[in-house]
């Protein structure tokens, strides 16, 4: 499974969607970039797990006094240096690490971000400074469902529990304080079906798309179907579900 996401992942090379067009509307006010704004400063120390190429990390995180941010791709971290130089940002270090083997000293960041990634709530609680705090955001089980539903399989199809309570139960367990999970619900309208196939291309989240829109007929007759019941003047709607969770360490 594990080598399977670093596959996937590294033949990705990168989590850039500049190309695709669409419009997000958000329907619940959670706002992970807002709340690192709000509790970090020029001092802070922080680390992004799951990074990918950098991309939101070079241009959405605050300026602080420095950002550590792994990936377990070596792709994914090769394409986040050359992302790196062009910026010309100096207080950012990108580097290989396993969400699941963390290497990071001890007692030494002031927040740990994971944006769509997996995590280890108690190896980020080692690695938090006291006062320190935890923001995840997640892609929910209910995730594009329609969608999965009329093709009868996709990421997190077959979960039992959500992964947000999974999540959010393995941060209460790591010891972490003032834990809060929040449902996040957005539409988002892609302009054309090209907009829609790139996003389904290089997502997983109808995991084999790459094989269907090359062989089978049946499933583009159903992206077709989703298609046609989902078009609206803003675009072809995808409702998203995403979950936020919030923890402090407080010792
Ligand atoms: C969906 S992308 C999200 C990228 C970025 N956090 C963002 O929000 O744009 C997931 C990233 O997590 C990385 N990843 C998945 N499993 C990981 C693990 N066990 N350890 C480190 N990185 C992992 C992937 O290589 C990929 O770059």
């Amino acid at each position: 499974m594990k080598n399977d996401e670093l596959k996937f992942y590294s033949n990705v090379k990168n989590w850039d969607f500049s190309m695709i067009k669409s419009e997000e509307e958000k329907l619940t006010n959670w706002d992970m970039f807002k709340i690192l704004n709000d509790c970090t400063n020029e001092n802070s120390v922080v680390l992004d797990l799951g990074t990918a190429g950098g991309e939101r990390v070079l241009k959405k995180f605050p300026k602080v006094e420095q950002i550590i941010a792994t990936d377990f791709s070596e792709e994914m971290i090769k394409t986040a240096k050359e992302n790196l130089k062009k910026s010309g940002k100096k207080n950012i270090e990108f580097r290989v690490m396993d969400n699941l083997n963390m290497d990071t000293p001890d007692n030494y960041f002031d927040v740990v971000v994971a944006r769509h990634t997996p995590t280890s709530p108690k190896q980020i609680y080692k690695t938090l400074r006291n006062n320190g705090k935890l923001i995840i955001e997640g892609v929910d089980k209910l995730d594009c469902w329609q969608l999965e539903r009329l093709f009868n399989r996709g990421q997190a199809f077959n979960d039992g529990k959500p992964i947000s309570q999974i999540d959010y139960e393995n941060v209460l367990d790591a010891g972490f304080k003032n834990v809060e999970l929040v449902p996040i619900y957005v539409r988002e309208y892609f302009k054309t079906k090209e907009d829609l196939v790139a996003l389904l291309l290089k997502t997983p989240i109808l995991d084999d798309f790459s094989e269907v829109v090359e062989k089978n007929e049946k499933d583009l007759e159903k992206l077709d179907q989703y298609i046609k019941e989902n078009t609206y003047d803003k675009g072809i709607l995808l409702r998203r579900m995403y979950y936020g969770i919030t923890a402090d360490k407080i010792e």
